[in-house]
């Protein structure tokens, strides 16, 4: 296993313990969790938007939290959702929102996880707006892409997107069955920490299953969103330019906040779209975890943080 994905392991391991959770999580956004989180309210997260649209970048709004414990916590994620839709309406932003299943009650209720889709996917219609669906680990993979073909059938593919990730084996029928519905994907390597008889546990082959799938989804003529920030694969990507049927291909770049900024600015000096996930609210801590998990470098900002500098 290459070094990378045992320091990631390590990490969300360590991370996974209620004692540094709870250390983490009182000592908040002082650890430097503020460099990849927005804001904790809706409200200062509206003037961060304001702030990325006023520099040229689009953004994806995520309400943060994951695989809640009742039914009612689903709930109010969806009703968060649901303002978050009218707050980008209201204000006009340039801002669409990607929701995960398990904070909408996946893992307790399956149907009562779809009627709030069905509720926060119709009310983007309404709103001319569009919800990507994250892509969360292995054990949901197949009921997320169900679940996303079921509502796009309801409400038609310009409202629903979802994601597919380079490290699952799977991923490449996944993609072939999702070109047969036009599907607008956004394609990343994956976040979470999968077994080695599911996911390439040797990055090159994650690097290299990333090109083959977003070049053949820009080449099919779907909507691609390149969501990654690696400047190689980005280099080699912005080259594809044609469909088959030699249309121009219809993409955008998506980056995390906080991260690659002098990546997105260059990319938008290029004319490209570029899309910023942008997560807020109080549930963090995951979130936080993955990021650092990712980049060992990250360390140094929590210890930073921990240092009051
Ligand atoms: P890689 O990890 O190879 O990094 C390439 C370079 O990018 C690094 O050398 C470094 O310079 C920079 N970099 C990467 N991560 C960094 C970090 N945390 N801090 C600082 N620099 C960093 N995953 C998932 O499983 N489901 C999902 O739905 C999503 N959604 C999603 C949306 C968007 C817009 C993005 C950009 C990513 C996701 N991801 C995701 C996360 C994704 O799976 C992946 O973990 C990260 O994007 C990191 O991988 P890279 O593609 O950037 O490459």
């Amino acid at each position: 296993m290459g070094r990378v994905l045992l320091f990631r392991k390590a990490i969300l391991s360590v991370t996974g313990s209620r004692l540094v959770k709870g250390f983490v999580t009182t000592y908040g956004m002082r650890l430097g969790a503020g460099r990849f989180v927005a804001a904790e309210s809706l409200e200062n997260t509206v003037d961060k938007v304001k702030e990325l649209n006023a520099r040229g970048l689009a953004v994806t709004l995520d309400y943060l939290g994951e695989s809640v414990d009742s039914r009612e916590m689903a709930a109010e994620a969806a009703e968060v959702v649901l303002q978050t839709l009218d707050a980008i309406h209201a204000h006009r932003l340039d801002a669409n929102v990607s929701v995960k299943l398990t904070q909408l009650g996946l893992l307790l209720d399956e149907g009562y996880c779809i009627e709030l889709m069905d509720r926060i996917v119709g009310r983007a219609r309404e709103l001319g707006n569009f919800i990507r669906i994250d892509m969360e680990d292995s054990s949901v993979t197949e009921v997320t892409l169900q679940i996303y073909e079921r509502l796009r059938e309801r409400h038609g593919g310009e409202h629903v997107g979802v994601v597919i990730q380079s490290y699952l084996y799977r991923t490449a029928r996944d993609r072939k069955r999702l070109e047969k519905l036009d599907a607008n994907l956004r394609i990343v390597k994956g976040a979470y920490s999968e077994p080695a008889d599911i996911a390439f546990p040797d990055k090159r082959q994650v690097d290299k299953q990333y090109i083959a799938l977003a070049e053949e989804h820009m080449r099919s003529g779907c909507y691609t969103a390149i969501a990654t920030h690696d400047r190689k694969i980005i280099e080699r990507l912005k080259k594809v330019k044609r469909t088959h049927s030699g249309k121009p291909v219809r993409c955008e770049y998506q980056m995390l906040y906080g991260i690659a900024e002098d990546l997105q600015d260059e990319l938008l000096k290029d004319g490209y779209k570029v899309r910023v996930y942008t997560p807020f609210g109080e549930q963090w801590y995951a979130y936080f975890t993955r990021r650092i998990a990712e980049r060992p470098a990250n360390l140094f900002f929590v210890m930073r943080g921990m240092l009051g500098r």
